[in-house]
């Protein structure tokens, strides 16, 4: 059986990986972090799209039967725009996210974090609106949570201190629910749940993906039960980094790392 193609600007799309592992032991999955050119979050649209189609066509060449894309800001910038030119089934982080908060809140005030690039997009409120149009959205881009999570500041001073400057127009808008709009903010959630306060529903998307990808392959008779499957990781540029990180973000070692040019 084929593969399952997974892509990210780089490593964080390891917190979407881990689900997919975890719910699909079965699978065969190739993960494509694009190191060399991350971050997606600060490029322009057009940018973005074409990094994107680069990668959609690095995975087809594995022949895949479907992709994950695990990025935030590809989900929300380029596949609105590239989703219908592709057979393959792509399969994005938003609507998943956003279908769990608005079953989420109750009192219909969800906050999103994200990238520059997400957060410009407006595709969180776009898709939550289309949900429920009585649904307040407040939005707020926090760039200097990734490489707090890259460098492995996942908690003390300096990150609650700035958790909480992004954070205070949410909570004054007073959210009862908040989408964590990119791949690395799921390692950030004790902090943020610190500064928000234990009310405040934290949504990652990770496992409704993966909910998501067993449905379609379940639809179309391709899922892969039998057996133990392979996991193989490629990166744009330095593998060494990407093995070092992905244990941070997978909680287990990466072994098969090989750099490619997509
Ligand atoms: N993977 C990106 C996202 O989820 C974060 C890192 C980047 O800016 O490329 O939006």
């Amino acid at each position: 059986m084929k593969p399952i193609g997974v892509f990210d600007s780089g490593v964080g799309g390891l917190t979407v990986a881990r689900e997919l592992f975890r719910q699909l032991p079965g699978e065969d999955i190739i993960y494509f972090g694009d190191i060399a050119r991350v971050p997606y979050g600060i490029k322009s649209r057009e940018t973005v799209i074409r990094f994107s189609i680069d990668n959609i066509l690095f995975l087809l060449q594995h022949e895949v039967k479907l992709i994950c894309v695990a990025c935030n800001t590809v989900s929300s910038v380029a596949l609105p725009v590239i989703r219908n030119h592709f057979k393959v089934p792509l399969v994005g982080v938003i609507a998943p996210a956003v279908r769990e908060a608005v079953y989420a809140t109750k009192n219909k005030r969800i906050g999103v974090i994200g990238t520059h690039g997400t957060i410009k997009s407006h595709t969180y409120e776009t898709e939550i609106q289309h949900l429920d149009p009585e649904i307040k959205v407040f939005t707020r881009a926090c760039p200097l949570f990734v490489p707090f999570v890259e460098e492995g500041w996942l908690k003390g001073n300096v990150v609650k201190d700035v958790a909480q400057t992004y954070l205070k127009p949410l909570k004054e808008s007073r959210i009862d629910t908040l989408i964590l709009g990119c791949t690395h903010y799921p390692l950030l959630k004790p902090v943020l749940q610190e500064v928000l306060g234990k009310s405040v529903v934290l949504i990652d998307s990770a496992t409704q993906v993966a909910v998501e990808v067993k449905k379609i392959l379940g639809t179309d008779g391709a899922l892969n039960k039998k057996r133990r499957g392979k996991h193989k990781f490629y990166v744009s540029d330095n593998p060494g980094w990407f093995q070092e990180l992905a244990g941070r973000f997978l909680g287990e070692k990466v072994k098969d790392v090989a750099k490619c040019i997509s």
